[in-house]
């Protein structure tokens, strides 16, 4: 039974969806909202990212971020016995900025930037020609080169790190209910009236209608909540591609006990337009982005199912902590003699750590291949693998 409503429908969705029989999946009509090959969020001319768009990231806050994270890749390649070549595969760059960091920073450490063989993995054709635009200049020494998935970007097999910022919550989700008859899937359907409506359904390939009871999870009737099997999907194939180094990733979410928790009981489905939350996902389709908080536990799991141990998961706060950035802001504070420069430099990169704002929310999982007890700085203040 159809839900919820929305009005002002745009017609390029509710053609798409009859197309597709007049109901699809949450995860399909999140894929048209966001990729949508014309009216995508992602793939339009408009695409808004950053200070003045619809939501900013750590890396379009402060440099600092792509600096110290360029440090992690020369500490996690000096593990690796400096090799004379190693990739660097960024997912889903958005605008450039990390790219950018990663590879300014690099050029301070000539050796490493002989070995750096940096690729970009990008869906979406506007983006990438952002990224171009910005990395012109940054990469003129280097040359780095774009792909459209990570399998063509990895050829033959990997020695280095994929990584990427705000990935994972940016792949589509299956949305779920638990209902008094066991777990359902929910979809969007258009209504007689032309609007969208969401509605349950079957749950479709893929899924186990079992999946929480075998995680030892008991979710309450009446729970909304997602799964993200595309996720999965690309941890797999990580761990397949991956033949010596590590998959970092940085986002927002949580292990499984606290992603699945009664109180959660909405799940963690949002949209972010023009800087608000949005709570009904139906709005402004291809106008808003929507996104779900990560299961850092389900992606640690695929990714070993493939090969690959954890070496570490905590907090984005803790992680920049291990890697020295309040250091490095002192060292700010020093050199500046414009104080108000220098308060305002300080203040973005506090936002990376402090708990209220990206410190706690963000998380930072490490799986490595073929590597003994690596032991990486972003986790030597704190280490809570063993809580995935
Ligand atoms: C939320 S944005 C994050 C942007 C950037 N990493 C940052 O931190 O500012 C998500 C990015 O992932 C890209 N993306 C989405 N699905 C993708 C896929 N399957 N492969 C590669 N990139 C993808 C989007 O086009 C976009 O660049």
């Amino acid at each position: 039974m159809a839900t919820e409503g929305c009005t002002e429908t745009p017609a390029w969705i509710a053609a798409a969806i009859q197309e597709l029989g007049g109901g699809v999946s949450g995860e399909r009509f999140m894929e048209l909202a966001l990729y949508h090959p014309v009216h995508g969020y992602y793939q339009k001319k408009g695409v808004s990212l950053g200070r003045e768009g619809d939501f900013v990231t750590a890396p379009i806050l402060t440099s600092l971020f792509g600096e110290l994270l360029c440090l992690q890749m020369i500490e996690i390649w000096e593990t690796m016995g400096a090799p004379a070549r190693f990739v660097l595969i960024e997912m889903g760059p958005g605008t450039g900025h990390l790219a950018e960091d990663i590879i300014r920073t690099s050029q301070k450490f000539p050796r490493f930037l002989e070995a750096l063989d940096y690729r970009l993995v990008e869906t979406s054709p506007v983006l990438r020609e952002m990224q171009q635009h910005r990395l012109q200049k940054t990469t003129a020494p280097l040359g780095c080169h774009w792909y459209a998935s990570l399998q063509e970007a990895a050829g033959d097999g990997v020695e280095g790190v994929l990584f990427g910022n705000e990935f994972l919550d940016a792949l589509p989700v299956r949305w779920l209910e638990m209902t008094s008859e066991g777990l359902r899937e929910v979809g969007v359907v258009v209504s007689r009236s032309g609007t969208l409506a969401l509605t349950t359904m079957p749950l479709g390939s893929g899924l186990d209608p079992n999946y929480f009871k075998r995680l030892g999870l008991e979710l309450p009737v009446g729970m909304r909540t997602e799964v993200c099997l595309r996720g999965r999907e690309w941890m797999r194939l990580a761990g397949r591609v991956l033949r010596r180094g590590v998959v970092l990733m940085v986002d927002y979410g949580y292990t499984d006990r606290d992603y699945y928790a009664p109180e959660r009981c909405q799940g963690t489905l949002v949209g972010h337009f023009r800087h608000q939350r949005v709570d009904d996902p139906l709005a402004h389709p291809g106008e808003m982005d929507l996104t779900a908080h990560v299961d850092f536990s389900a992606m640690a799991r695929a990714g070993c199912a493939a090969g690959l141990t954890v070496c570490g998961y905590t907090t984005q706060g803790w992680f920049f902590m291990g890697l020295g950035l309040l250091e490095r802001l002192q060292g700010v504070a020093r050199s500046q003699r414009d104080g108000g420069l220098g308060r305002a430099i300080r203040q973005s990169a506090l936002r990376l750590i402090l708990p209220e704002e990206m410190g706690e929310r963000f998380k930072v999982l490490a799986l490595c291949a073929g590597l003994k007890n690596v032991e990486l700085s972003g986790y030597r203040l704190k280490n809570q693998r063993d809580e995935l």
